[in-house]
Formats: structure tokens, C-alpha cells, sequence
């Protein structure tokens, strides 16, 4: 298996120091033996701290301690008592770090903050033990940084077994049951920790028969799974069905508000607690896409949720309500429902109705995942609830781990973007619970979630560079903040430098040149505009432009002879942009305001419209399309440069993976470009092939 970003080469700097760890605990032990194997391989050594005046005969070049425990040893005093004159507590996650008069000292306050500490080091490498540097206190934005597995149990014939999953079957499950490979479990959690990840679900949102059973005869099972992931602070959390009560518990109902539903689910809680005592909580989608939720008894979503929250609560669990409800079975005819607004239309009027170890889990977007929406308007709507935002790190609409596609520039605009405007608080914000300064009381953020992209390919996530996905994640979840570029750097330093062949400023520079501007380079030769999709329908992979226009999932274009898009807007379309708060009301509803890469998404425009870019919408479409398989191209011309500098095994991995990338691309450009043309009659003002 790939060591991804954790290979042992990128223990060197830390594996040839000297290196002392204090505390006791699981994750303190994790610590130490990550320590203790580096040191073996790179000939540092872990000396054990000794009790009283602890003096080594040699000065430790690196101390990774609790500022709990009774001593610290001697190189940390100093970097502890200047911590001790600074406000603020690191918390449970949080750990600083400095470097003084030779020593490197992480000082944590619980031990989950010294293993992330310890990996901050690791992804430092010799930086942590050169120059000095003062106190860096560093703490997690988001308390909760999730992945949810959308793995099943047994394989489905026309899904495979992880749904959405482009990386082989699961890790976690395996012939029905659980995975004979719980290392590999493990070497997960490990890679997680590394990024920042503290919780998972194991089984897919939607819950099938044998899934459901997860929460009850088969939880052994999950326990399994949180014996593996627990030394690298991970909690696992359950996809459960609402139906429990009665497919599971054989009751007659399982409406929220039925005594004995409400009993069932607390004693089935409690047995969980049991099992698990860390057990994180419950990811519910509910009324979603034919799964059963509190519609089928006329119960609102605030019952529907309370009631497990209420059974969890007893021990400090959470329950994960999804927002992403619609009606999938809607009529194409019918142009007044918009299934950008269901989200909001269902949920911002249960805002405050909620209890507090309830989190509303947003997708980014109004629609699913697409590769240009703009943000849910559920996240400025709700400010007395714990809102998690959603995001896709399994690349559904963005290439399905054939294209490179660094998601990381459109996680920072998602999360940087000002639902108030540019001064108010970011979507971020709301998501680690910062809004106090917007109407409502404040409340507690619910983090970061993402729909995983790993599987039992041998490199984790199929197209090797899509690994960088999936350490992004982890990273913006801890700091939102984060350059995209700056992410990618860490993680090319980490997975490709340490084991380079030769020439490591040619590596990075050609793997910026090829990943910094793939999302928008996917975008260019698939989704013009802000419109969705135009893929095929089912597996979603590849250009089909009218594929969805007459089914009842209510994701159209609209397009005729004259124009294209949709008209979303108060004046003469579906009224989504009423749902925005200012100023983005306003600049949404505007065709002069509203952004080009917006502009198909709130308003239907005629093919000659003239953009702010200066081109016209049909020119846009055929200009885009045909850059975008030239850069493509290019790409694939830059990967044969450096092959000679990887693994052999990445290499062709990637080579074959950006073969399909190119016919792909091409096939869409042709497509979608041959497609507008036969619409519009319009021709090319530079005179292509379109065919
Ligand atoms: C998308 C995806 C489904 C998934 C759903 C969800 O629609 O195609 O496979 O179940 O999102 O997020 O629940």
C-alpha cells in the first residue's frame, strides 16, 4: 500500500534527534511509538523521562510534553512558563510549539494536541530543528473535522460497494463483513490524524438492510473498527436509518414523538455506549431520495432529530442531520419548483428548534456538489443552530479520481465566502461557530464534514494526486484559513519530496503546474458558467448535455435556440435569490451584478449576452471548452517530464489516468460545443472545429 503523505522518509528530520516524550495515555503511547520506529530507522533516539530533576546527560533536541504532568522536562521550562503568561487555553486538540536555545518543544494540553503537534513537526522536517523561533500556539478552527464513508457492508450490482467511490471497494468492510485488513484500519486513522481528521463515519448515509444493523447485532463490528482508529483520535460515528424503530426494534411506528420509540432509541443508544464509550454519534439522511425520515408521520425535522439527540446526550454524543431534502420526483413540466431552494424552504424555519447537540449538516451548495454553485443560503439563515458544512472530497462531478482536479482552491473560496457580504462573518465562521456578531444568539459551530474518496486501491484514493484532496480536507478543517497552494506544497514536501529521485524543485514545480488551476480547468471543459449537470445520468461520469433536462431530479439548464440557464430570480424566475441575505440578494438577482461563473446558475440569457469578461455567453462556452483540453494536454506533456523522478508504480498510475483525462476532456469539448452550436447556430468567431 502507498504511504501517502505519511512515508517513513518524512520521519527523517525527526527520526535523527534526540527526542523525549512526556505523559501518559493511549495517544501519548501513539506518540511515543511513532517516535521510537523514526528513531529506529534514522538513528535518533526516545529517551524516557525520568521523575525529579529530570536532567538528561545529553540535551534533548526535541520535547513533546503535557503542561499537566508533574515535571516537564528541563528544555521545555522556559517555552511553558512563557505559554503560562499567554491568555487562552490550547484546548483538547490545540498544542504549541517554539524552538529555543536548541530545543524543539511541542507542549500540548491533552494528548489528542501532542499527536497533532507531533505531526506539525513531522510535516516541518529539518525547519523544526534550525533557526529559533518563538511561541506558535496552534488550535483546530473546527471541533468536529468529519469524513462520512458512503461504504456498504455488501457490494451493490450497479453501485459497487462504496457508493460514489472511485477507490475500489472498502476498507472497512469486506465479503459482507468486516475487513480481514484492520492494519490497514489503522494505517488510515494514521494518515487522518496527520491532516487533522478526528471523526468518521463508516457505512453510507444511505442505510440499506444490513447496514442498519450496524447499530445493534452487528456492532461489534464498529467497535472493531474504533479499536483501530482510537489510538489516532478518531471517533466513529453510524449512519443509522430512521425506520430503526420498526425495521430493527419491530415496533409499530417510528415517529419522533412516540413514547416507545423514544425508549427504543435511548436503550438502543445506550447499548452503543456500551460497546463504544466514545462512540461519536449518529448521520442521518432523512426524507432524502426515497429514505424514511419524520414526513412519513407528520413530524417536522426538529422532531426528527431531537429525539436522537436526546438519546445520545447522556453521553455526550452528537447527531449529524443532513439538510439536503428535495423532492427528487418532481415534475421536469413544472417550472415554479427549484430544487435550489429546498433546502432553505425546509429548514431555515426550524431555526432555534433544534437541541444543541444537534448538527445541521449543509451541503456547500444549493444543489449537489457540483463543480461551480454558489453557497447554500441555508448557512446565513440559521444562526441558532449548529450548522456543518458538507463537502465532496470523493470526486463525484469533479472527474471521479480519472481527471486531476485539486479541489483545495474551491474549498478556500467556499469557506472564505462572506454569505454577508465581504466584512461579515465567512462561511467558516458559521461552521467553527463564530457568528456572535449576526442577529440570533450565538451558538457553537458544527465543523467541517466530506464524503470520502479512499477505498482498497493500493493508493488509497485511485488517481494518486487526488490523495491531495483528501489531506486538504483535514487541513482546512483545522484552519480554514490556509493558502489552497500553500496546502499543496506541504503535501507534495511530504508524500513525493522525501522519496524523490533526483531533482526536487522540478517535481514541485511541475505538480503545481499540473494540480494549482485543475478545478478550474475542470470546470473550463465541463460546467460553463454555473451550470450543472450535463453528465450522464446515474454514474455521472462524462458529458450528456440534455441527460438530466426531462427526468424528475429538478437540475435543468434550460437551454432552447435562444439562450440558456435558469432564472432564479424574484422578478421573473423561482425566487431563489430572495433567500440570500444582503448584499448578495441584490447582486444575484442582478444580470449586470451577478458574476459570469454564477450567471447560468440565477438567470436565463440569451446566447449573445455580453459577459463582464467581455465575450459573449456562446463564445464563452466554445473559448472555455477548447482551452480547456489544450491545458489538459499540456499537463499530460508536463507528467512525462517528471516520471523519471517518482515511483514507477505512481507514475504509470497517473500516465494512464491523464490518457483518460485527455479523451475525456475531449469528448466533453466536442460535445458540449457541438451541442450549443446546433442550439444557437452561432458559429466560432475563430473559426474551430466544431463538429
Ligand atoms: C448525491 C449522490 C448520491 C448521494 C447523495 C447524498 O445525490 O449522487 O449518491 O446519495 O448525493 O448526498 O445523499
Amino acid at each position: 500500500v502507498h504511504p501517502a503523505w505519511l512515508p517513513p522518509e518524512a520521519f527523517r528530520a525527526l527520526g535523527s534527534r534526540r527526542t523525549v516524550v512526556q505523559g501518559t495515555g493511549l495517544l501519548v503511547e501513539t506518540v511515543r511509538q511513532e517516535v521510537a520506529d523514526a528513531a529506529a530507522r534514522y538513528g535518533g533516539s526516545l529517551r524516557q523521562p525520568t521523575t525529579g530533576a529530570d536532567e538528561p546527560t545529553e540535551p534533548d533536541d526535541l520535547v513533546l510534553a503535557l503542561t499537566t504532568g508533574a515535571t516537564v522536562p528541563a528544555g521545555a521550562a522556559a517555552v511553558l512558563a512563557e505559554l503560562a503568561a499567554q491568555t487562552g487555553q490550547l484546548g483538547a486538540d490545540g498544542f504549541a510549539l517554539a524552538r529555543r536555545a536548541g530545543v524543539t518543544v511541542v507542549l500540548a494540553d491533552a494528548a489528542p494536541g501532542l499527536l497533532y503537534g507531533l505531526f506539525e513537526v513531522v510535516r516541518r522536517g529539518e525547519a523544526a530543528f534550525g533557526a529559533g523561533f518563538p511561541v506558535e500556539r496552534h488550535r483546530p478552527a473546527m471541533r468536529l473535522r468529519m469524513l462520512n464513508h458512503w461504504d456498504n457492508v455488501t457490494v451493490d450490482p450497479v453501485m459497487g460497494q462504496v457508493e460514489r467511490g472511485y477507490s475500489g471497494g472498502s476498507i472497512f468492510w469486506r465479503d459482507g463483513a468486516l475487513t480481514p485488513e484492520l492494519s490497514r484500519v489503522r494505517a488510515y486513522g494514521r494518515l487522518l490524524a496527520a491532516s487533522g481528521v478526528n471523526a468518521v463515519t463508516v457505512n453510507n448515509v444511505n442505510v440499506h438492510a444490513v447496514e442498519a444493523r450496524l447499530l445493534t447485532d452487528r456492532l461489534g463490528d464498529v467497535a472493531a473498527i474504533a479499536d483501530e482508529l482510537r489510538p489516532y483520535g478518531i471517533r466513529v460515528h453510524l449512519s443509522i436509518t430512521f425506520a430503526a424503530p420498526v425495521t430493527l426494534g419491530g415496533l409499530p411506528t417510528a415517529d419522533p414523538l412516540d413514547e416507545h420509540v423514544r425508549a427504543w432509541w435511548a436503550k438502543t443508544t445506550r447499548q452503543v455506549y456500551d460497546t463504544i464509550p466514545d462512540f461519536g454519534g449518529f448521520v442521518v439522511k432523512a426524507d432524502s431520495e426515497g429514505q424514511p425520515g419524520p414526513f412519513g408521520y407528520g413530524r417536522s425535522h426538529a422532531d426528527g432529530a431531537n429525539v436522537l439527540a436526546e438519546a445520545v446526550a447522556p453521553f455526550g454524543g452528537a447527531v449529524h442531520w443532513r439538510a439536503f431534502v428535495y423532492n427528487h420526483r418532481q415534475d421536469w413540466r413544472d417550472r415554479s419548483t427549484d430544487r435550489a431552494r429546498a433546502a432553505y424552504d425546509h429548514f431555515a424555519p426550524l431555526d432555534g428548534q433544534f437541541r444543541d447537540n444537534v448538527i445541521l449538516q449543509v451541503k456547500y451548495g444549493p444543489i449537489d456538489f457540483q463543480v461551480r454553485e454558489p453557497i447554500s443560503p441555508v448557512i446565513a439563515a440559521m444562526p441558532a443552530t449548529r450548522l456543518a458544512v458538507e463537502l465532496q472530497v470523493t470526486q463525484e462531478y469533479t472527474g471521479q479520481q480519472r481527471h486531476v482536479c485539486y479541489l483545495g482552491p474551491l474549498w478556500s473560496e467556499v469557506l472564505g465566502f462572506g454569505p454577508w457580504g465581504a466584512d461579515g462573518p465567512s462561511v467558516a465562521d458559521v461552521a467553527a461557530g463564530r457568528t456572535a456578531d449576526v442577529a440570533g444568539p450565538p451558538v457553537g459551530g458544527g465543523g467541517l464534514a466530506a464524503v470520502s474518496s479512499v477505498g482498497d486501491d493500493p493508493f488509497w484514493t485511485g488517481h494518486p494526486l487526488a490523495q491531495a484532496n483528501l489531506y486538504a480536507f483535514g487541513r482546512f478543517a483545522w484552519n480554514p484559513r490556509l493558502d489552497p497552494l500553500a496546502i499543496l506544497d506541504e503535501w507534495i514536501d511530504l508524500t513525493f519530496v522525501p522519496t524523490a529521485t533526483g531533482d526536487p524543485d522540478r517535481l514541485r514545480r511541475t505538480l503545481h503546474a499540473i494540480m494549482d488551476d485543475s478545478w478550474r480547468t475542470y470546470e473550463r471543459y465541463t460546467a460553463p458558467l454555473g451550470v450543472g449537470f450535463m453528465v450522464r445520468p446515474g454514474h455521472h461520469y462524462g458529458p450528456d448535455v440534455d441527460g438530466y433536462e426531462y427526468t424528475p431530479w429538478g437540475t435543468y439548464h434550460f437551454a432552447d435556440r435562444d439562450g440558456v440557464g435558469v432564472d432564479r430570480t424574484r422578478a421573473t424566475g423561482t425566487g431563489f435569490t430572495g433567500q440570500y441575505p444582503a448584499p448578495w440578494s441584490q447582486v444575484y438577482e442582478s444580470l449586470d451584478q451577478c458574476p459570469d461563473e454564477l450567471l447560468l446558475f440565477f438567470h436565463h440569457v440569451p446566447y449573445g449576452h455580453v459577459l463582464h469578461s467581455g465575450s459573449t455567453v456562446i463564445q464563452h462556452i466554445y473559448d472555455t471548452h477548447f482551452a480547456g483540453v489544450e491545458q489538459v494536454t499540456e499537463s499530460r506533456r508536463r507528467w512525462a517530464e517528471i516520471v523519471d523522478l517518482v515511483d514507477p508504480a505512481v507514475a504509470a498510475r497517473v500516465g494512464e489516468r491523464l490518457d483518460e483525462q485527455v479523451r475525456s476532456a475531449t469528448e466533453w469539448r466536442d460535445q458540449l460545443n457541438t451541442y450549443f452550436f446546433r442550439k444557437s447556430g452561432v458559429p466560432d468567431a475563430h473559426g474551430r472545429r466544431i463538429h
